[in-house]
Protein backbone atom coordinates (compact mmCIF):
# COMPACT_ATOMS: atom_id res chain seq x y z
CA UNK A 1 0.00 0.00 0.00
CA UNK A 2 1.24 3.33 -0.45
CA UNK A 3 1.78 5.81 1.88
CA UNK A 4 2.16 9.50 1.00
CA UNK A 5 4.28 11.98 3.05
CA UNK A 6 3.59 15.72 2.73
CA UNK A 7 6.70 18.14 3.58
CA UNK A 8 5.76 20.94 5.25
CA UNK A 9 8.70 22.73 6.50
CA UNK A 10 9.69 25.40 4.64
CA UNK A 11 8.89 28.85 5.05
CA UNK A 12 9.17 29.58 1.10
CA UNK A 13 10.86 33.12 1.44
CA UNK A 14 10.54 33.93 -2.02
CA UNK A 15 6.90 34.62 -2.05
CA UNK A 16 7.28 37.15 0.02
CA UNK A 17 5.08 39.21 1.27
CA UNK A 18 2.55 36.89 0.63
CA UNK A 19 4.31 34.05 2.39
CA UNK A 20 5.34 34.40 6.00
CA UNK A 21 7.38 32.42 8.42
CA UNK A 22 3.93 32.07 10.28
CA UNK A 23 1.85 31.56 7.26
CA UNK A 24 4.04 29.73 4.64
CA UNK A 25 3.01 28.98 1.22
CA UNK A 26 2.05 25.38 1.25
CA UNK A 27 -0.75 26.96 3.23
CA UNK A 28 -1.88 29.63 0.37
CA UNK A 29 -4.09 29.14 -2.32
CA UNK A 30 -1.94 30.16 -5.05
CA UNK A 31 -3.58 30.25 -8.42
CA UNK A 32 -6.43 27.76 -7.41
CA UNK A 33 -9.22 27.46 -4.34
CA UNK A 34 -7.46 24.71 -2.50
CA UNK A 35 -4.62 25.22 -0.45
CA UNK A 36 -0.76 23.74 -2.08
CA UNK A 37 -1.17 21.32 0.85
CA UNK A 38 -4.83 20.74 0.35
CA UNK A 39 -4.10 20.16 -3.89
CA UNK A 40 -1.14 17.94 -3.14
CA UNK A 41 -3.36 15.57 -1.08
CA UNK A 42 -6.01 15.07 -3.12
CA UNK A 43 -3.77 14.83 -6.32
CA UNK A 44 -2.85 11.18 -4.59
CA UNK A 45 -5.88 10.23 -2.82
CA UNK A 46 -7.06 8.18 -5.70
CA UNK A 47 -4.08 6.29 -5.21
CA UNK A 48 -4.07 4.54 -1.53
CA UNK A 49 -6.59 4.14 1.30
CA UNK A 50 -3.93 5.02 4.06
CA UNK A 51 -4.04 8.66 5.48
CA UNK A 52 -1.52 10.81 5.05
CA UNK A 53 1.78 11.31 7.38
CA UNK A 54 2.32 14.88 7.26
CA UNK A 55 5.86 16.40 8.87
CA UNK A 56 5.53 20.22 9.94
CA UNK A 57 7.02 22.62 11.76
CA UNK A 58 5.30 22.66 15.62
CA UNK A 59 3.95 26.10 14.46
CA UNK A 60 1.75 25.18 11.89
CA UNK A 61 0.06 21.98 13.43
CA UNK A 62 -3.27 23.76 13.28
CA UNK A 63 -3.17 25.14 9.85
CA UNK A 64 -2.04 21.30 8.52
CA UNK A 65 -4.58 19.86 10.44
CA UNK A 66 -7.45 22.66 9.93
CA UNK A 67 -6.76 22.40 5.90
CA UNK A 68 -7.17 18.75 5.88
CA UNK A 69 -9.97 18.66 7.88
CA UNK A 70 -11.72 21.25 5.65
CA UNK A 71 -11.17 18.81 2.02
CA UNK A 72 -12.43 15.73 4.19
CA UNK A 73 -8.71 14.06 3.77
CA UNK A 74 -9.00 10.36 6.11
CA UNK A 75 -7.36 11.73 9.93
CA UNK A 76 -3.77 12.34 9.47
CA UNK A 77 -0.37 11.37 11.61
CA UNK A 78 1.62 14.81 11.80
CA UNK A 79 4.60 14.45 12.80
CA UNK A 80 5.73 17.72 14.66
CA UNK A 81 9.44 19.04 14.76
CA UNK A 82 10.69 21.16 17.44
CA UNK A 83 13.07 22.51 15.33
CA UNK A 84 13.89 22.17 11.03
CA UNK A 85 16.73 19.44 10.49
CA UNK A 86 15.79 19.52 6.86
CA UNK A 87 14.35 16.91 4.67
CA UNK A 88 16.55 13.91 5.71
CA UNK A 89 15.22 13.69 8.99
CA UNK A 90 12.44 14.69 8.37
CA UNK A 91 11.58 11.88 5.92
CA UNK A 92 13.35 9.66 8.66
CA UNK A 93 10.65 10.56 10.81
CA UNK A 94 7.83 9.56 8.57
CA UNK A 95 9.68 6.16 7.26
CA UNK A 96 9.99 5.14 11.22
CA UNK A 97 6.50 5.71 12.14
CA UNK A 98 5.18 4.01 8.66
CA UNK A 99 7.27 1.00 9.96
CA UNK A 100 5.67 1.11 13.43
CA UNK A 101 2.62 -0.17 12.03
CA UNK A 102 4.83 -3.71 11.33
CA UNK A 103 4.17 -3.30 7.48
CA UNK A 104 6.61 -1.77 5.09
CA UNK A 105 4.98 0.31 2.33
CA UNK A 106 6.02 2.60 0.24
CA UNK A 107 6.65 5.91 0.75
CA UNK A 108 5.42 8.43 -1.67
CA UNK A 109 7.25 11.74 -0.70
CA UNK A 110 5.95 15.08 -1.64
CA UNK A 111 6.76 18.43 -1.14
CA UNK A 112 3.46 20.18 -0.30
CA UNK A 113 4.34 23.45 -2.39
CA UNK A 114 4.90 22.24 -6.14
CA UNK A 115 1.97 22.72 -8.74
CA UNK A 116 1.75 19.72 -11.15
CA UNK A 117 -0.74 20.69 -13.98
CA UNK A 118 -1.47 16.75 -15.49
CA UNK A 119 -2.41 15.32 -11.87
CA UNK A 120 -3.37 11.71 -13.86
CA UNK A 121 -0.25 12.15 -15.75
CA UNK A 122 1.31 12.05 -12.58
CA UNK A 123 -0.62 9.24 -10.69
CA UNK A 124 0.13 6.86 -13.65
CA UNK A 125 3.81 7.69 -12.86
CA UNK A 126 3.37 6.82 -9.64
CA UNK A 127 2.13 3.52 -10.11
CA UNK A 128 4.61 2.58 -13.03
CA UNK A 129 7.62 3.56 -10.47
CA UNK A 130 5.93 1.28 -8.13
CA UNK A 131 8.02 -1.79 -8.68
CA UNK A 132 11.17 -0.69 -9.23
CA UNK A 133 10.35 1.26 -5.74
CA UNK A 134 9.09 -2.54 -4.11
CA UNK A 135 11.82 -3.66 -5.16
CA UNK A 136 14.13 -1.66 -3.57
CA UNK A 137 15.34 1.07 -5.32
CA UNK A 138 15.20 5.00 -4.51
CA UNK A 139 13.52 6.41 -7.17
CA UNK A 140 12.82 9.67 -7.77
CA UNK A 141 11.03 12.01 -10.66
CA UNK A 142 12.82 13.63 -13.38
CA UNK A 143 11.63 16.73 -15.45
CA UNK A 144 13.68 18.06 -18.72
CA UNK A 145 15.27 21.12 -17.44
CA UNK A 146 14.97 24.06 -19.93
CA UNK A 147 17.35 26.60 -18.13
CA UNK A 148 20.61 26.30 -15.93
CA UNK A 149 19.06 26.76 -12.88
CA UNK A 150 20.83 26.09 -10.21
CA UNK A 151 18.77 25.87 -7.60
CA UNK A 152 17.82 21.86 -8.73
CA UNK A 153 19.49 18.59 -8.20
CA UNK A 154 20.60 17.60 -11.28
CA UNK A 155 20.23 13.68 -12.66
CA UNK A 156 21.73 12.10 -14.78
CA UNK A 157 20.20 9.11 -16.42
CA UNK A 158 21.30 5.74 -17.31
CA UNK A 159 19.86 4.14 -20.88
CA UNK A 160 16.52 2.81 -21.74
CA UNK A 161 12.54 3.86 -21.08
CA UNK A 162 10.48 4.26 -17.76
CA UNK A 163 12.31 3.64 -14.97
CA UNK A 164 16.09 3.65 -15.31
CA UNK A 165 19.26 4.05 -13.01
CA UNK A 166 20.93 7.22 -12.23
CA UNK A 167 24.38 7.37 -13.20
CA UNK A 168 24.81 10.59 -11.28
CA UNK A 169 23.07 12.88 -8.84
CA UNK A 170 24.11 16.44 -8.28
CA UNK A 171 22.28 18.34 -5.93
CA UNK A 172 22.55 22.30 -6.56
CA UNK A 173 25.61 22.40 -8.66
CA UNK A 174 26.98 26.06 -9.82
CA UNK A 175 25.59 27.55 -13.02
CA UNK A 176 28.71 27.20 -15.27
CA UNK A 177 28.43 22.70 -14.36
CA UNK A 178 24.36 23.75 -14.73
CA UNK A 179 25.06 25.24 -18.32
CA UNK A 180 27.63 21.90 -18.99
CA UNK A 181 25.03 19.64 -18.20
CA UNK A 182 22.45 21.25 -20.17
CA UNK A 183 24.50 21.41 -23.49
CA UNK A 184 25.67 17.46 -22.59
CA UNK A 185 21.76 16.81 -22.15
CA UNK A 186 20.47 13.45 -21.05
CA UNK A 187 20.25 15.22 -17.03
CA UNK A 188 16.90 16.06 -15.45
CA UNK A 189 15.98 17.93 -13.03
CA UNK A 190 15.10 15.97 -9.64
CA UNK A 191 11.87 17.39 -8.55
CA UNK A 192 12.03 16.68 -5.01
CA UNK A 193 9.40 13.83 -4.84
CA UNK A 194 10.41 10.36 -3.96
CA UNK A 195 9.01 7.02 -4.19
CA UNK A 196 10.71 4.10 -2.01
CA UNK A 197 10.03 1.16 0.73
CA UNK A 198 10.06 2.92 4.24
CA UNK A 199 12.43 0.17 5.46
CA UNK A 200 14.89 0.92 1.97
CA UNK A 201 14.88 4.61 3.11
CA UNK A 202 16.00 3.83 6.67
CA UNK A 203 18.82 1.33 5.81
CA UNK A 204 20.33 3.40 3.37
CA UNK A 205 20.65 6.35 5.66
CA UNK A 206 21.66 4.47 8.34
CA UNK A 207 25.02 4.08 5.77
CA UNK A 208 25.49 7.81 5.46
CA UNK A 209 24.24 9.26 8.44
CA UNK A 210 24.16 6.80 11.38
CA UNK A 211 23.59 9.51 14.03
CA UNK A 212 20.69 10.79 12.01
CA UNK A 213 18.72 7.85 12.42
CA UNK A 214 19.82 7.23 16.04
CA UNK A 215 18.53 11.07 16.86
CA UNK A 216 15.19 10.66 15.17
CA UNK A 217 14.67 6.95 16.32
CA UNK A 218 14.87 8.64 19.90
CA UNK A 219 13.09 11.36 18.67
CA UNK A 220 10.12 9.38 18.11
CA UNK A 221 10.54 7.10 20.98
CA UNK A 222 10.75 10.03 23.96
CA UNK A 223 8.31 12.41 21.63
CA UNK A 224 4.77 12.88 22.91
CA UNK A 225 1.39 11.98 20.82
CA UNK A 226 -2.15 14.08 21.49
CA UNK A 227 -4.63 13.13 19.13
CA UNK A 228 -3.88 13.25 15.49
CA UNK A 229 0.14 15.07 16.68
CA UNK A 230 2.95 13.37 16.89
CA UNK A 231 5.62 15.52 18.95
CA UNK A 232 9.11 14.85 18.20
CA UNK A 233 11.04 14.87 21.59
CA UNK A 234 13.21 18.37 20.96
CA UNK A 235 16.46 17.42 22.68
CA UNK A 236 16.58 14.23 20.89
CA UNK A 237 15.67 16.11 17.33
CA UNK A 238 18.49 18.87 17.66
CA UNK A 239 20.78 16.30 18.41
CA UNK A 240 20.04 15.64 14.51
CA UNK A 241 22.40 16.63 12.13
CA UNK A 242 20.55 19.04 9.60
CA UNK A 243 20.66 17.70 5.78
CA UNK A 244 18.79 17.26 2.62
CA UNK A 245 17.72 13.79 1.19
CA UNK A 246 19.34 15.31 -1.69
CA UNK A 247 22.93 15.45 0.17
CA UNK A 248 22.59 12.84 2.67
CA UNK A 249 21.39 9.97 0.35
CA UNK A 250 20.07 10.61 -2.93
CA UNK A 251 24.02 11.52 -4.28
CA UNK A 252 25.62 8.54 -2.54
CA UNK A 253 23.33 5.53 -3.10
CA UNK A 254 24.19 2.85 -5.72
CA UNK A 255 19.83 2.53 -5.70
CA UNK A 256 18.52 5.32 -7.02
CA UNK A 257 16.36 5.51 -10.13
CA UNK A 258 14.61 7.97 -12.04
CA UNK A 259 11.47 7.85 -14.01
CA UNK A 260 11.15 10.55 -16.68
CA UNK A 261 8.00 12.96 -15.88
CA UNK A 262 6.17 15.16 -18.30
CA UNK A 263 3.00 16.40 -16.01
CA UNK A 264 3.42 20.19 -16.02
CA UNK A 265 5.65 20.32 -13.22
CA UNK A 266 6.86 23.70 -11.19
CA UNK A 267 7.98 23.95 -7.68
CA UNK A 268 6.79 27.91 -8.09
CA UNK A 269 9.83 29.15 -6.24
CA UNK A 270 9.15 32.51 -6.74
CA UNK A 271 6.57 35.00 -8.07
CA UNK A 272 7.84 34.49 -11.74
CA UNK A 273 7.17 30.99 -11.47
CA UNK A 274 4.03 31.91 -10.25
CA UNK A 275 3.39 34.33 -13.14
CA UNK A 276 4.63 31.06 -15.63
CA UNK A 277 2.20 28.79 -14.35
CA UNK A 278 -0.88 30.70 -14.12
CA UNK A 279 -3.99 31.94 -16.71
CA UNK A 280 -2.91 34.85 -18.55
CA UNK A 281 -5.61 37.69 -19.60
CA UNK A 282 -5.12 39.13 -23.25
CA UNK A 283 -2.21 41.90 -22.33
CA UNK A 284 -0.20 39.12 -20.62
CA UNK A 285 -1.05 40.15 -17.31
CA UNK A 286 -1.89 37.84 -14.09
CA UNK A 287 -4.21 39.44 -11.97
CA UNK A 288 -5.37 38.43 -8.09
CA UNK A 289 -8.07 40.88 -6.59
CA UNK A 290 -8.81 43.74 -7.19
CA UNK A 291 -6.73 45.44 -10.10
CA UNK A 292 -7.17 48.12 -12.79
CA UNK A 293 -4.16 48.00 -15.67
CA UNK A 294 -4.06 50.34 -17.79
CA UNK A 295 -1.71 50.11 -21.02
CA UNK A 296 0.22 47.39 -19.03
CA UNK A 297 1.48 43.79 -20.07
CA UNK A 298 2.86 40.92 -18.55
CA UNK A 299 2.40 42.08 -14.85
CA UNK A 300 1.35 39.52 -11.86
CA UNK A 301 -0.61 41.74 -9.33
CA UNK A 302 -1.57 40.67 -6.45
CA UNK A 303 -4.15 42.91 -4.64
CA UNK A 304 -5.91 42.98 -1.36
CA UNK A 305 -7.17 46.04 -1.39
CA UNK A 306 -6.88 47.97 -5.09
CA UNK A 307 -4.39 48.14 -6.98
CA UNK A 308 -3.55 50.22 -10.19
CA UNK A 309 -1.18 50.01 -13.30
CA UNK A 310 -0.70 52.72 -15.73
CA UNK A 311 2.21 51.77 -18.52
CA UNK A 312 3.79 49.33 -17.28
CA UNK A 313 5.69 46.09 -18.04
CA UNK A 314 7.24 42.88 -16.32
CA UNK A 315 6.72 43.64 -13.05
CA UNK A 316 5.59 41.97 -10.09
CA UNK A 317 3.11 43.99 -7.24
CA UNK A 318 2.03 42.13 -4.32
CA UNK A 319 0.14 44.05 -1.73
CA UNK A 320 -1.09 42.87 1.43
CA UNK A 321 -2.08 44.69 4.65
CA UNK A 322 0.91 45.25 5.81
CA UNK A 323 3.49 45.54 2.93
CA UNK A 324 4.11 45.73 -0.83
CA UNK A 325 6.39 44.73 -3.08
CA UNK A 326 7.24 45.74 -6.37
CA UNK A 327 9.98 43.95 -8.09
CA UNK A 328 11.09 43.75 -11.84
CA UNK A 329 10.14 40.10 -12.89
CA UNK A 330 13.70 38.86 -13.76
CA UNK A 331 14.94 39.80 -10.65
CA UNK A 332 12.13 38.01 -7.97
CA UNK A 333 14.70 35.92 -6.70
CA UNK A 334 16.06 38.55 -4.78
CA UNK A 335 13.13 38.94 -2.61
CA UNK A 336 15.11 36.47 -0.33
CA UNK A 337 17.42 38.89 0.30
CA UNK A 338 15.14 41.62 1.58
CA UNK A 339 13.45 38.83 3.96
CA UNK A 340 17.37 38.26 4.82
CA UNK A 341 17.35 42.36 5.71
CA UNK A 342 14.13 42.08 7.79
CA UNK A 343 15.56 39.47 10.01
CA UNK A 344 18.45 41.14 10.22
CA UNK A 345 15.94 44.28 11.58
CA UNK A 346 14.13 42.30 14.05
N1 LIG B 1 8.97 18.87 7.40
C1 LIG B 1 9.98 19.53 6.84
N2 LIG B 1 11.05 19.86 7.61
N3 LIG B 1 9.90 19.85 5.55
C2 LIG B 1 10.93 20.52 5.01
C3 LIG B 1 12.07 20.90 5.75
C4 LIG B 1 12.13 20.54 7.13
O1 LIG B 1 13.08 20.83 7.86
N4 LIG B 1 12.90 21.58 4.93
C5 LIG B 1 12.28 21.62 3.72
N5 LIG B 1 11.08 20.99 3.77
C6 LIG B 1 10.11 20.81 2.69
C7 LIG B 1 9.79 22.09 1.96
O2 LIG B 1 8.60 22.65 2.48
C8 LIG B 1 9.58 21.63 0.54
O3 LIG B 1 8.24 21.24 0.37
C9 LIG B 1 10.46 20.38 0.42
O4 LIG B 1 10.68 19.94 1.77
C10 LIG B 1 11.79 20.61 -0.27
O5 LIG B 1 12.54 21.56 0.46
P1 LIG B 1 13.15 22.85 -0.22
O6 LIG B 1 13.85 23.63 0.82
O7 LIG B 1 12.10 23.56 -1.03
O8 LIG B 1 14.24 22.20 -1.17
P2 LIG B 1 14.86 22.83 -2.46
O9 LIG B 1 13.81 23.43 -3.32
O10 LIG B 1 15.97 23.71 -2.07
O11 LIG B 1 15.47 21.54 -3.23
C11 LIG B 1 14.75 20.32 -3.37
O12 LIG B 1 13.70 20.45 -4.30
C12 LIG B 1 14.11 20.71 -5.67
C13 LIG B 1 12.86 20.73 -6.55
O13 LIG B 1 11.99 21.72 -6.14
C14 LIG B 1 15.74 19.24 -3.79
O14 LIG B 1 15.12 18.00 -3.68
C15 LIG B 1 16.26 19.48 -5.20
O15 LIG B 1 17.08 18.40 -5.61
C16 LIG B 1 15.07 19.59 -6.14
O16 LIG B 1 15.53 19.86 -7.49
MG1 LIG C 1 11.83 23.98 -3.06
Amino acid sequence: ELQPVLLSGGSGTRLWPLSREAYPKQFLPLGSDDTMVQTTWKRVEPLTSLAPIVVANEDHRFLVAEQLRQIKAPTPKILLEPVAKNTAPAIAAAALCALEGGTDPLLLVLPSDHVIANAEAFRNAVESASAAAEAGALVTFGVVPDAPETGFGYIQAGAGHGVVPVQRFVEKPDAQTAAQYLAEGGYYWNSGMFLFKASRYIEELQKFQPAMVEAVKQALSAGTRDGDFIRLDKAAFAASPSDSIDYAVMEKTADAKVLPIDVGWNDVGSWSALYDVADHDANGNVCVGDVISVESRNNYVHAEGLVALVGVEDVVVVETDDAILVAKKDRVQEVKKVVAQLKHDQ
